[in-house]
């Protein structure tokens, strides 16, 4: 039975004050969902002093451990902050930073080996999709994307499509389904059944208050990525309930 998770990526913004969004998601952390919030680096270590019941995660690391690589951060740096999560891959890095899948599955070797569980992300364009390819893309960015020794603990993968994030479409219930159960076939065929069936799958984007009930009864959705939504608890408190 694989633990719903409800991740918050509040990307680049928030200052101290937003740590009070943190002490507010308390009472809902208490429930039988995961709740995971990505705070910008700068409020990692803060929000791990006071994030309770829910746990704090980084939005990219390095894929080195250490060394000369001004302005970056590694997973060891995450973790001893109090991270035990790391997104990596979201479409924003791989647009911005020009991030190939080949430097994402070396990400998330340096996450394992920091002890953070990697939350990879995976997503197609507006014209992919609409050029139907939207299988091809996710599964080569599942195949590139994802080192060998990827289990069930170690790896959470979201489905973002780029053209749901922050813009208020949602693809319908039988898009999101089409592809969540392609990345599970994809999954179980290269890792085996045990391994596949255990890996926790989120849908984000545009997700909300008002459309999680339905996309979470999607199968094999198990839970959400969310970004505007996670920035105010009384936004995302009713979808980490509606898990
Ligand atoms: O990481 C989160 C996603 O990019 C979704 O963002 O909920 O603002 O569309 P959004």
């Amino acid at each position: 039975m694989r633990r719903k998770l409800a991740a918050g990526n509040w990307k680049m913004n928030g200052t101290t004050a937003a740590l009070e969004e943190l002490d507010a998601l308390q009472e809902v952390a208490e429930g039988a969902a995961e709740v995971l919030i990505c705070p910008p680096s700068t409020l990692i270590a803060q929000a791990a002093v006071r994030s309770g019941k829910v746990a704090i995660g980084g939005q990219d690391c390095h894929s080195a451990a250490s060394g000369a690589h001004t302005g970056d951060i590694s997973a060891l740096m995450l973790r001893d902050a109090g991270a035990t999560h790391v997104i990596l891959g979201h479409s924003e890095r791989r647009a911005d930073h020009g991030e190939s899948d080949a430097l994402v599955a070396y990400k998330a070797l340096a996450a394992w080996d920091a002890g953070l569980t990697a939350i990879v992300c995976v997503g197609e364009t507006l014209e992919q999709r609409e050029s139907g390819k939207t299988l091809d893309v996710i599964g080569k960015q599942l195949a590139g994307s994802l080192p060998d020794d990827v289990t069930a603990s170690n790896t959470v993968i979201a489905y973002e499509p780029v053209w749901a994030i922050g813009t208020g479409k949602v693809p319908t219930t039988d898009q999101i389904a089409e592809v969540h159960t392609f990345m599970r076939a994809t999954l179980v065929q290269r890792f085996g059944n045990e391994t596949a069936t255990g890996i926790r799958l989120l849908y984000g984007g545009s997700v909300k208050a008002t459309n999680a009930t339905e996309i979470f009864a999607v199968v094999d959705v198990d839970g959400a990525l969310v970004g505007g939504a996670s920035l105010k608890a009384s936004d995302f408190a009713p979808i980490v309930t509606a898990l």
